[in-house]
């Protein structure tokens, strides 16, 4: 047997998607992480490159993936544990770690329970699998995220049962709520808290209200559903994210411990009954192998120091240099996106500028994210910044020079 044919037509199907400016651009790889020093933050080394590389393109917000303390937690669990749990959770794969971060979860999102997933991405699957059935209408802000469109679709209900609205706008949500057949049962509304893109985020307090005022309609109500991962530990007063930011939660929260908390898995929490469901039903929780306990205990101590002085001041430092580069962008004329969120887009509206941009910030040592059609519409070309707790003033002031000797 040999995959000759199917090479082939694989290879074409490549070459559309390149053509058509789908196709991904060949990965970096990152071969060594060097320590922050003097007054510069952390800097990387790239294979192929004699650069040292700041990255702005990370989404370790709180710059915890390389905390003492949280690679102590993970070299102590697999040491005592080993680094595999060596079956799913339901077949004696659950360890103390899986559980004391389930509860641990619940109460830093202040709801009745939790489960763990892998990542969020299939948090929201598993939702989808979870909350469907032939009577569940689903609607959702037009500029989800990959991962909910993914779950809308897999959530395996008929066209008619889905409404998009457009993006934060809650006329057209209640648009969206009037359409649904009076044969529904259970309507699920679910959204980005911060939309990752633009750094821009969803009016939780708004939409639970409308959500209330529809809710007497279906049997089972209207359900509010944020995925926080952009949020949860980097945004609002306490790191709580956009619950914590709009001051008002809604009944469900899926999250990420990849992004804030400098970990990998992703999470949902809720009431109790909502929680046993998931796992009784959500198949890519029940038929895959959980987070490892190393994962588990670096998350454990990752949402501590979030909840703790540590976290607090980590956060500042977070405000204060969004704060700078949101303010030198400014000085130097340059559109972003308004918001406090470390997410900060530099709208360039222009496919070779951008690539150009790109290129020169990495010809200067400095990693970013180049958004260009078809990931964003035409002309809403963008570089995407992400600032981080661990940049210094002067890796700031450096980026901000970098760019104004760009025209
Ligand atoms: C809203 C949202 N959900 C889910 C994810 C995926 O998170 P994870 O890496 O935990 O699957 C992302 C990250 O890109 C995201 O922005």
């Amino acid at each position: 047997m040999s995959t000759n044919k199917l090479d082939i037509s694989l290879t074409k199907e490549l070459e559309v998607l390149r053509q058509e400016g789908r196709g991904k651009s060949p990965e970096r790889i990152i071969e060594q992480y060097i320590p922050a020093r003097g007054e510069f933050g952390p800097r990387y080394k790239m294979v192929g490159s004699n650069n040292e590389f700041i990255r702005l393109n990370s989404n370790s917000y709180l710059s915890l993936s390389n905390h003492p303390e949280l690679m102590a937690a993970a070299d102590k669990a697999t040491n005592e544990f080993g680094v595999g749990p060596g079956a799913v959770r339901f077949i004696d794969g659950t360890f103390i770690h899986h559980d004391k971060l389930e509860k641990r979860v619940a109460k830093f999102t202040d709801k009745p329970a939790a489960k763990i997933f892998n990542s969020a991405y299939t948090s929201n699957c598993g939702l989808a699998l979870t909350l469907s059935n032939k009577k569940t209408h689903w609607i959702g802000d037009q500029l989800n995220h990959n991962s909910i469109i993914r779950a809308m679709r897999i959530s395996n209900i008929p066209r008619e049962n889905k409404g998009i609205f457009k993006h934060n706008d809650m006329g057209d949500l209640k648009r969206c709520l009037d359409e649904v057949s009076p044969d529904i049962e259970r309507v699920i509304v679910i959204f980005d808290g911060i939309f990752s893109m633009r750094g821009d985020y969803a009016p939780i307090d708004k939409i639970n209200q409308i959500c209330k005022a529809y809710d007497s309609k279906f049997k089972d109500g209207v359900i509010a559903i944020v995925d926080d991962s952009h949020g949860i530990g980097a945004y609002g007063d306490t790191g709580r994210g956009t619950s914590d930011f709009c001051n008002a939660s809604p009944d469900i929260i899926v999250g990420t411990f990849g992004k804030a908390f400098g970990v990998n898995g992703g999470f949902i929490a809720a009431s109790k009954p909502i929680i046993e469901t998931v796992r009784q039903k959500a198949d890519t929780y029940i038929y895959t192998n959980p987070l490892s306990v190393a994962d588990c205990a670096a998350a454990i101590k990752a949402i501590d120091i979030c909840d703790s002085d540590e976290g607090l001041n980590l956060l500042r430092s977070l405000k204060e240099r969004t704060a700078q580069f949101r303010q030198g962008l400014e000085r130097l004329g340059k559109e972003s996106i308004e918001g406090p969120h470390p997410v900060v887009p530099l709208m360039v509206r222009n496919t070779p500028k951008t690539h150009d941009l790109v290129k020169y910030l990495f010809d200067h040592g400095v990693l970013v994210v180049g958004l260009t059609f078809p990931v964003v519409p035409k002309g809403d070309e963008t570089i995407r910044f992400q600032i981080n707790a661990c940049h210094t003033p002067a890796d700031i002031e450096y980026v901000i020079e970098l760019l104004s000797n760009f025209d």
